[in-house]
């Protein structure tokens, strides 16, 4: 029990050490302006993603996710840095477009990885009609949407998690 405790410590810590250094260079806390999914912000949405896929991928160590990729492909995920929900930017075709948008600002920040940018622009799959094509990006498109649905049926989603909160959501 105390080394699994020590463990996930030390995988938290690696999680946090990751998500600093994507923000130093990049405007991923801009992020925080935007609402996501009912009270949760696209900034806590992008990083609950990122946190619980990473989770997911230690669980499965077997797979040999790249862990360093899948966690910043997820935190850019929707990096497309609007509102959606107010106009102009209310768009009806937001849920197809935006992963363009995502992996077009992402790209003006970071030189991203082929498995980079498929998390991102695969996403939305199966509403964009390509799939994934790298089990990261698989990965990624699950805990969106499981998050998602979390995110809209709570009204203080995260609240327990101190790997996301502490991050000054
Ligand atoms: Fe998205
Ligand atoms: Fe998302």
């Amino acid at each position: 029990m105390k080394h699994t405790d020590e463990r996930k410590r030390l995988e938290d810590a690696v999680f946090e050490v990751l998500y600093k250094s994507a923000c130093a260079k990049s405007r991923i806390t801009q992020m925080k302006e935007y609402v996501q999914h009912g009270k949760t912000s696209t900034l806590a949405h992008s990083v609950a993603v990122a946190y619980y896929s990473y989770r997911v991928a230690r669980c499965l160590k077997f797979m040999g996710f790249k862990e360093k990729e899948l966690i910043r492909g997820a935190l850019l995920h929707d990096y497309y840095l609007y509102d959606w929900h107010c106009p102009p930017k209310l768009k009806k075709l937001h849920g197809f477009s935006h992963p363009q948008a995502a992996l077009d600002n992402a790209k003006a920040d970071f030189l991203l990885s082929d498995i980079e940018k498929d998390v991102i622009k695969r996403h939305m799959f199966p509403l964009t009609l390509v799939p994934p094509k790298y089990k990261e990006s698989v990965l990624v498109c699950i805990v969106d949407k499981i998050c998602s649905v979390y995110e809209t049926m709570s009204s203080s989603a995260y609240k327990n998690n101190r790997v996301i909160c502490s991050q000054n959501l």
